[in-house]
């Protein structure tokens, strides 16, 4: 397991579409676990394919809080067959945008359809935090961040912000 540099916005990588994968194979397994890696050394709950620069339909999640059992799932060709009419909101962050947050309001439940690590099937029902994370890195297949569900002024802030920051990082590197 290696855990790969993230790409953080503004970067055309985080704006594709992401394909799917013809089967949760070796390879994917390898990806799933490489994200996983990098996922928990940056301390986050949920990581897409694209943040490390690979366009495939892979994400991996783990919403276990500090201290409790590690529940790591890793997730290929995610499909929402449902989402419910209630609707929650969470304050959201991303590893791809460092140190920002806002609230988003997303579906409270979903019921997703996946391939999981031993390429089988599987459907589950999840909610609450579960939800919206599954929901905001299945974004990330469709090069949707969470800023893109707020409003256009908070956006450009943050995005200025990212992007000022980065051009420091590369004086300083320079
Ligand atoms: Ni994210």
């Amino acid at each position: 397991m290696t855990a790969l540099p993230i790409i953080t916005a503004p970067d055309p990588r985080l704006k594709i579409k992401a394909r799917p994968v013809a089967a949760a194979d070796d390879d994917v397994r390898q990806l799933m676990d490489d994200m996983l890696e990098t996922m928990r050394k940056a301390i986050g709950i949920g990581l897409a394919a694209p943040q490390i620069g690979v366009a495939k339909r892979v994400i991996v999640v783990d919403v276990a809080r500090e201290g409790e059992k590690p529940q790591p799932m890793m997730i290929a060709n995610p499909e929402i067959l449902w989402r419910s009419p209630e609707l929650t909101t969470f304050s959201e962050g991303c590893l791809s945008l460092p140190e920002h947050y806002a609230d988003v309001t997303r579906p409270e439940k979903i019921r997703l359809r996946y391939l999981d690590y031993q390429n089988e099937l599987r459907e589950i029902e999840a909610s609450g935090l579960l939800a919206t994370c599954i929901q905001h890195e299945i974004d990330h297949l469709d090069g949707i961040l969470f800023v893109d569900h707020i409003s256009t002024v908070k956006r450009g802030m943050i995005l200025r912000k990212l992007a000022k920051a980065k051009r420091t990082r590369n004086l300083v590197a320079a």
